[in-house]
């Protein structure tokens, strides 16, 4: 066991489900339309999984690109961390099951739970294990089939989610200049807003009955305008307080990867930050609101689109239900 060590970004993986659901069909679902859709929240279509795919199925495909990508055997990883908030079952834990698709045969295996910020928050968690030296590599994941806590009558959250997982590999580097750099990170919490987003039915405060999932209680439930105003405040905060413990500027920031939730919501943070918009990753449109997996799975299109480049400085910033938020800044 050698310390203390930097945390590295090895590799990048995601997987999108192929089947499309695009606005003009939930207006044929709900009363809705694309304009209304789009102007509210930028999104355009976001992709649903097959009933025959658990959220596991998505995080391992995106763990093998991940893996292929850092040319790293599963059989090498220590430590898998899956962030979600659609596990396909209450336990065993989604990670474990993903270690038994994958094959990771030596890794150590949980969930983590942060709704929206939980990648970020998951990042952090296993920066610390390989920081100390406690391992040496580490799969992170952000999976997510949301649809399944979806109310296909509320035209308020309906048109919001999507499925998708993205996923990054962690390495331990003894090299203060390794490159896929974690330079710093912040996360918070704000239990007393538990209420503002939550998936009330289900769990053990109000087990399942015939009764409670005719009214919908196991499915999302929002209210938007002051889960809105929060994640704007928070998101800038933590932005900030990312950059300067790493000590950065806002200028120097190459891109930023933020929580894909809405339009608006990311334009106002840009605004805030006084970044313009070709420093901002962007995929809201074509995959909606994928919750812990939007970030891993923006990374990843970001890195092979050649939008980020050795060297360049990479803010990560999320905010999701607990209220939750954490912001994490790389070093390319
Ligand atoms: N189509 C048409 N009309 C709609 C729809 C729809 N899909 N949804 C709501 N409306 C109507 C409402 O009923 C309301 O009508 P009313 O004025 O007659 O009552 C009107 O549009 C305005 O509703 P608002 O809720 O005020 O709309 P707003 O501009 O706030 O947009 C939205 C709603 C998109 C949900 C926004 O508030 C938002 O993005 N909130 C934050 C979401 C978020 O960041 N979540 C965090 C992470 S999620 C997680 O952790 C799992």
């Amino acid at each position: 066991m050698s310390s203390p060590c930097v945390s590295s970004i090895v590799g990048t993986g995601s997987y999108m489900p192929e089947k499309v659901l695009t606005n003009e069909d939930l207006s044929a679902l709900v009363e809705t339309s694309d304009e209304w859709i789009r102007t509210r929240t930028g999104i355009c279509e976001r992709r649903i999984a097959s009933p025959e795919q658990a959220t596991s199925d998505l995080a391992a495909e995106a763990c093998r690109r991940a893996l292929d990508n850092a040319a790293m055997p599963a059989a090498e990883v220590e430590l898998i961390i899956c962030a979600t908030v659609t596990p396909d079952m209450f336990f065993p834990s989604t990670a474990c099951v993903v270690q038994g698709k994958i094959g990771a045969s030596k890794a150590v295996c949980f969930d983590l739970s942060a709704a929206c910020s939980g990648f970020v928050y998951a990042m952090q968690v296993a920066r610390q294990f390989l920081n100390s030296g406690v391992y040496r590599s580490a799969l992170v994941i952000g999976a997510e089939k949301l649809t399944s806590l979806v109310n296909w009558k509320d035209r308020n959250t309906c048109v919001l989610f999507g499925d998708g997982a993205g996923a990054v590999v962690l390495k331990a580097d003894d090299s203060a200049d390794a490159p896929g750099r974690v330079l710093s990170a912040v996360m918070g919490s704000d239990g007393t807003l538990v209420n503002l987003l939550k998936v009330p039915g289900g769990g053990s405060a109000c087990p399942t009955t015939a009764e409670n999932v005719e009214q919908r209680l196991n499915t999302v439930h929002m209210e938007g305008r002051e889960t809105f105003k929060h994640a704007v405040t928070r998101m800038s905060a933590a932005a900030e307080e990312a950059l300067s413990r790493a000590g950065l500027k806002r200028e120097d920031i190459s891109l930023v990867i933020p929580h894909q939730a809405n339009l608006r919501i990311i334009d106002a943070i840009a605004d805030r930050l006084g970044l313009p918009s070709e420093k901002v990753f962007v995929n809201l449109d074509r995959y909606g609101n994928t919750s812990a997996a939007t970030i891993p799975v923006a990374l990843d299109e970001a890195r092979r689109q050649g939008r980020i480049k050795r060297g360049d400085i990479v803010l990560l910033v999320a905010f999701g239900g607990g209220f939750t938020w954490a912001a994490s800044v790389l070093r390319w």
